[in-house]
């Protein structure tokens, strides 16, 4: 397995692939994002996982300094999953223009309005970064498939506009979520919480399937069953950023009668976010 850090020489370890598939990361990583490497394993012939803790898509007040990071655990992992090239570009080879502590000579994407909503609404600007890094992740490794995870459904959206706006020629596949034995969806935060919020947090998995199992049987009173599991959530000692149920393929609200459905929510115990979905065909 190589590891490159110039964008200058993964373009020349790739140059003669014509078969490669693209995992982004930001690295810190769990069986979740092992899984997304499997998938991509199975259809490409080169797998390329990209580790960089991107600046552009944190707010101002979140936690880009702590994100954790450890690289050199990471490349035993992939190298033990078989991946052929891990790209960790630091943040100057990424964004030559930036000036030590601003990125405002950074050209951006403009996400669609639908990234001002769920996770957008409380991180103003955060699908912007997605989408500008995963197009320069694009450009760079010009790869012919990428692997998201559907654990971050609004992003996986976004990715999907991105390359149908676009007119990128890269097929879009989606890993499902990878969970905990409780339940709890993977994530590299879950490291932040106690062994007593672990437990807590598997409550958010729960109250999203109690909602699924409601609406299979057929009860559409959507606002009814968010606020419900909302103020069960609360009660237990989550600050609920939101739960709402959404038609998966458009992500707009869910009319009663939509047969694809994704219900999301967002929620903070103690200062960590987590966030977690189901999804349902009727
Ligand atoms: P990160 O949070 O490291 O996630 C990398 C990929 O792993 C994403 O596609 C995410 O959806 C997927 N993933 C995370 N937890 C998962 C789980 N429990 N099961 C399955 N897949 C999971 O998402 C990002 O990084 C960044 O925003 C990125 C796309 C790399 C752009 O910077």
């Amino acid at each position: 397995m190589q590891i490159i850090e110039t964008v200058a020489a993964l373009r020349s370890a790739l140059k003669h692939q014509t078969n490669t598939a693209l995992v982004p990361t930001m690295g810190n990583l769990h069986a979740g994002h092992l899984h997304l490497v499997a998938l991509a394993k199975q259809q490409a012939a080169c797998v390329v996982v990209s580790i960089f803790v991107n600046p552009l898509q944190f707010g101002a007040n979140e936690d880009l300094a702590n994100y954790p990071r450890s690289l050199e655990a990471d490349c035993e992992k992939l190298a033990a999953a078989g991946v052929d090239i891990v790209f960790a570009p630091s943040v100057i080879e990424m964004y030559p223009q930036f000036d030590g502590d601003q990125l405002n000579q950074t050209m951006t994407i403009t996400a669609p309005d639908i990234a001002n909503e769920l996770c957008g609404a409380s991180r103003p600007g955060h699908f912007s970064g997605v989408a500008t890094v995963v197009a320069k992740l694009f450009n760079i490794v010009m790869p012919q498939l990428a692997v998201f995870g559907k654990k971050d459904f609004q992003q996986l959206h976004i990715i999907r506009e991105l390359v149908k706006q676009f007119n990128l020629p890269i097929t879009i596949i989606a890993g499902d979520t990878v969970r905990e034995s409780n339940g709890l969806a993977m994530s590299s935060r879950n490291g932040f919480l106690t062994a007593a919020q672990k437990n807590t947090a598997a409550q958010l998995h729960q109250e999203l399937n109690a909602i699924k199992l409601q609406i299979q049987h057929g009860n559409t009173d959507f606002n009814a069953l968010t606020m419900d599991a909302s103020e069960r959530l609360q009660a237990t000692g989550w600050l609920v950023d939101y739960i709402s149920v959404r038609n998966s393929i458009s992500l707009a609200p869910a009319a009663s009668q939509d047969q694809t459905i994704v219900i999301l929510a967002a929620a903070k115990l103690g200062n960590t976010r987590l966030i977690d979905n189901v999804d349902l065909l009727r």
